[in-house]
């Protein structure tokens, strides 16, 4: 398929760089940045903020925080210092240690990266929970990671069934007059007093650092972990694919209940010493444009789905604000369409740029340089370093335009480490020759650009958030009026999938519009709003296998008015 170029912009690293590097690169050079490369001990917490305070670049913003009752910035020797004060509570009070797992559930804030650099400095795992999540979200992942301290507010403490978490210790309460009782602490109150100056815990490349929490098909989701060695691609990645430069001001629009707003909220940005955004608060065209616009925001990244609403808004919206500072655009987490990569050159003069990762890969790996031509539709290239083929289900490449498994050669720094008490679940991903294998479709072409295809499990991904379909089975089944359920990714204009599910009722409930509603809500109040189905439609019976699987590749069959293809395993 011949796909017109668009125009390249003047990035960090030229297209003659990644032409030569792409073969020969070796991340061993990109790790004598880093300490452990002469100690052989490292935290990251320091190499993203403390270095910084050590240099020029003392006084220079390291976070703009702004959400509608808070505006705030902190340079980085405020940054050191307020996690200095973080780890320091954390140690005294709840007596954290390295490879302690501290969960963090609150919405951004100042606070929440306080807490996670401060955790971090101690060499504890953080897990990051994503605001939304309501009680049985949180419990599993709470329980399985076996949390030592959560770092919440007195509002969120109502989701998390502390008696019944026996490994969960510390509650560390951030807001106002928080009360000093049983298990709680006064994150706010501590932070007056507590020293800014802290012991930091210096740790192997190979230990823990980040447990992200993701969904696959089948079975509960699964703590994907993530160790300090990540940094080394995080920092290179910063370089070249968000281009970040000493004088950009840098806005990731992800929350770090994602892996994207830990990877490249957190570390990537501040690895690479640049000034940080932070707004929390709900999306709101005007507000995002307006944040750019204040802050003079020069690298955006953020994903398809909030480009799709901002296009939506209509570009009259655009030209109310002065949005000059922007350079570069980048995106993630679904497909991204080419009429977005269209709208962005037409209203902000710019490419928007596709990258193309997992949670599980941890760092970026396929993606559209600066440097590169784009074509629409495609992720990109992998980055120098990271090989990228498509396989077939025994792990032999595939030539070009063949559609198969997306797959990485095993080797790049910031793989996952481990999947948290499941090494079998780890195990397999990988596929004989070295593969890690994505879940994803695609196909590459002639020159070496991989187009995207689809997942080839059942997991959803509605508005760049990943939901796996037996949650939201597991959960509506828990309802009393559902016999059971089967649950899809519908293709949608703008969330690109929404949560569609099929439902039977158990005998004496009647299929009514309100009842629909009252599923809904009690999959929200469950588990997210994510994840409730925005579509539920009644059925009789749902099409089952033999050993009574619901058949979901058959219910999208029957959505998309496709043919349902081998039905040989379905029950009469
Ligand atoms: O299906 C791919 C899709 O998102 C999945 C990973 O989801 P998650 O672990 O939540 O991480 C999202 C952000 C890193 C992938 O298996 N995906 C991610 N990026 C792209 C994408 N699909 C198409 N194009 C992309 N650029």
């Amino acid at each position: 398929m011949k796909v017109e170029a668009l125009p390249v912009t003047k990035g960090n690293y030229n297209l003659e760089d990644y032409q030569q590097t792409y073969h020969n690169f070796d991340w061993a050079e990109v790790e004598k940045s880093f300490s452990f490369a002469e100690t052989g001990r490292v935290n990251v917490a320091y190499e993203a903020i403390d270095r910084h305070a050590l240099t020029h670049r003392k006084n220079k913003v390291a976070l703009y925080y702004r959400d509608p009752e808070r505006d705030e910035k902190y340079t980085f020797k405020e940054m050191k210092e307020m996690s200095n004060k973080a780890g320091n509570i954390l140690r005294q009070t709840c007596d954290v240690e390295k490879g302690d797992r501290v969960f963090i559930f609150m919405p951004r804030s100042p606070e929440l990266y306080f807490a996670a650099l401060g955790a971090i400095k101690l060499g504890a795992i953080v897990g990051p929970l994503f605001e939304a999540f309501m009680e049985g979200a949180v419990k599993d992942r709470l329980e399985d990671s076996e949390a030592k301290v959560i770092v919440t507010t007195p509002e969120l403490f109502k989701r998390i069934p502390f008696d019944s978490l026996p490994a969960l210790k510390h509650v560390v309460l951030v807001g106002e007059n928080v009360k000093e009782e049983g298990p709680f602490i006064d994150f706010n109150g501590r932070m007056k007093d507590a020293s800014k100056k802290l012991q930091i815990e210096w740790v192997d490349k190979t230990d823990g650092l980040v447990l992200h929490y993701t969904s696959g098909s089948t079975g509960k989701p699964k703590g994907v972990l993530h160790v300090h060695n990540a940094m080394v691609q995080h920092y290179q990645t910063a370089k070249w694919v968000l281009d970040l430069k000493e004088e950009d001001v840098y806005w990731c629009t992800a929350d770090p209940g994602w892996v994207t707003g830990t990877a490249y909220g957190i570390f990537g940005p501040w690895l690479a010493g640049a000034s940080n955004v932070i707004v929390g608060g709900r999306f709101r065209p005007e507000a995002w444009y307006q944040t750019i616009e204040d802050f003079g925001v020069s690298v955006w990244y953020s994903a398809p789905t909030a480009f799709r609403m901002l296009m939506g808004a209509g570009d009259e919206v655009v030209k109310k604000y002065d949005l000059s500072s922007l350079r570069h655009i980048l995106s993630v987490g679904e497909p991204l369409n080419p009429e977005v990569i269209r709208w962005g050159v037409k209203v902000f003069n710019l490419r928007v740029h596709d990258t193309w990762w997992m949670t599980e890969t941890g760092a970026q790996l396929i993606c559209n340089y600066p440097c590169m031509e784009i074509k629409p539709g495609s992720m990109g290239k992998p980055i120098p370093g990271v090989e990228a083929a498509i396989v077939d289900d025994q792990g032999n490449e595939l030539p070009p335009y063949r559609m198969g498994n997306l797959a990485i050669k095993k080797g790049w720094p910031s793989m996952m480490h481990t999947i948290w008490n499941n090494k079998e679940k780890y195990e397999s991903y990988f596929m004989p020759g070295d593969w890690y294998v994505s879940g994803d479709s695609a196909y590459m072409d002639e020159e070496g650009y991989f187009w995207f295809q689809g997942r080839i499990d059942d997991v959803i991904m509605t508005s760049g958030e990943r939901v796996g379909p037996f949650e939201v089975e597991s959960k509506l089944v828990e309802h009393p009026a559902v016999a059971e359920a089967g649950v899809i990714g519908k293709p949608d204009p703008v969330r690109g999938e929404i949560i569609k599910a099929f439902v039977a009722l158990r005998d004496g409930h009647e299929a009514t519009d309100e009842l629909k509603e009252e599923i809904r809500q009690f999959v929200k109040r469950g588990l997210a709003a994510h994840a409730a189905p925005r579509e539920i439609e009644f059925r009789d019976k749902l099409p089952k296998t033999r050993s009574g699987k619901i058949m979901r590749r058959v219910l999208k069959a029957w959505e998309l008015d496709l043919p349902t293809g081998d039905l040989s395993t379905m029950e009469d």
